[in-house]
């Protein structure tokens, strides 16, 4: 009995071996798709022209007013409006993290001309590539200056300095003034107002903004 198990299976492995390796019958025609739909997507593809749009794009902008999720409001802060600049300022306050990120975007975007002790004595200045003073954040000039001035530069630019809009979102953007006026209330500025209220009563809103 043992004996015909063994042919039978040895005859099978044999047969299923010559059928698989049938390669002399190569088949030219796919096989029949089940649901075409499926396999071949009706949608346009996003690059193609769209006859159902007038301007026959397919790919939509948002629609206008759209703010993208952890995104803030748009500021309404327009150019030149210097009376504007004075009095504008945030809601937003941070707790110990979002200020060392601060720090981080500062000494990123800010301290190669401001310097990473916000002194004006960046390196781009003090080795002559940069002709124009930078402004000395700890000095007498800006320990007072509005937070919404510093907002008009970074978003505008301020003479010789560029405007930073596109590399800092708004969150950012008040991320490093509130550690530049962290650094000026301690050298005579301001007392700080950016903390939030506790790091535990700062946690929660924060996860409410997580993706
Ligand atoms: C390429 C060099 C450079 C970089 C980088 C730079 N600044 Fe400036 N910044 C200047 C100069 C120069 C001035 C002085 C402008 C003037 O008053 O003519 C200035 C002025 C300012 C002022 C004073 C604005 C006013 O109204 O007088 C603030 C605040 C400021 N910068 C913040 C920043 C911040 C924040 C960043 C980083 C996001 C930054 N700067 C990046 C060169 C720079």
């Amino acid at each position: 009995m043992n004996k015909i198990k063994s042919i039978v299976i040895a005859g099978l492995t044999v047969t299923v071996g010559l059928v698989s390796c049938d390669s002399g019958n190569v088949r030219r025609t796919p096989g029949h798709i089940y649901v075409p739909d499926m396999t071949y997507s009706r949608a346009y593809d996003a690059y193609t022209s769209n006859p159902n749009f007038e301007d026959g794009l397919t790919s939509r902008r948002p629609v206008s007013g759209t703010v993208a999720r952890g995104h803030e409001l748009p500021d309404h802060l327009a150019e030149g409006d210097t009376n504007a600049y004075k009095t504008f300022n945030t809601e937003l306050r941070f707790n110990d993290a979002k200020l060392a990120e601060g720090k981080r975007l500062f000494n990123i975007y800010c301290g190669i001309c401001h310097g990473t002790a916000l002194d004006g004595q960046g390196p781009l200045f003090t080795l002559g590539k940069f002709a124009s003073m930078p402004a000395n954040l700890k000095d007498a000039k800006y320990l007072h200056m509005p937070a919404g001035q510093m907002y008009a530069a970074i978003k505008y630019g301020k003479n010789m300095m560029g405007s930073y809009a596109s590399q800092l979102d708004i969150r950012q953007r008040w991320m490093v003034i509130a550690y530049i006026k962290k650094v000026q209330s301690e050298n005579g500025g301001a007392p700080y107002t950016y903390a939030a209220a506790a790091e535990v009563a700062a946690a929660p809103a924060e996860a409410a903004h997580a993706e």
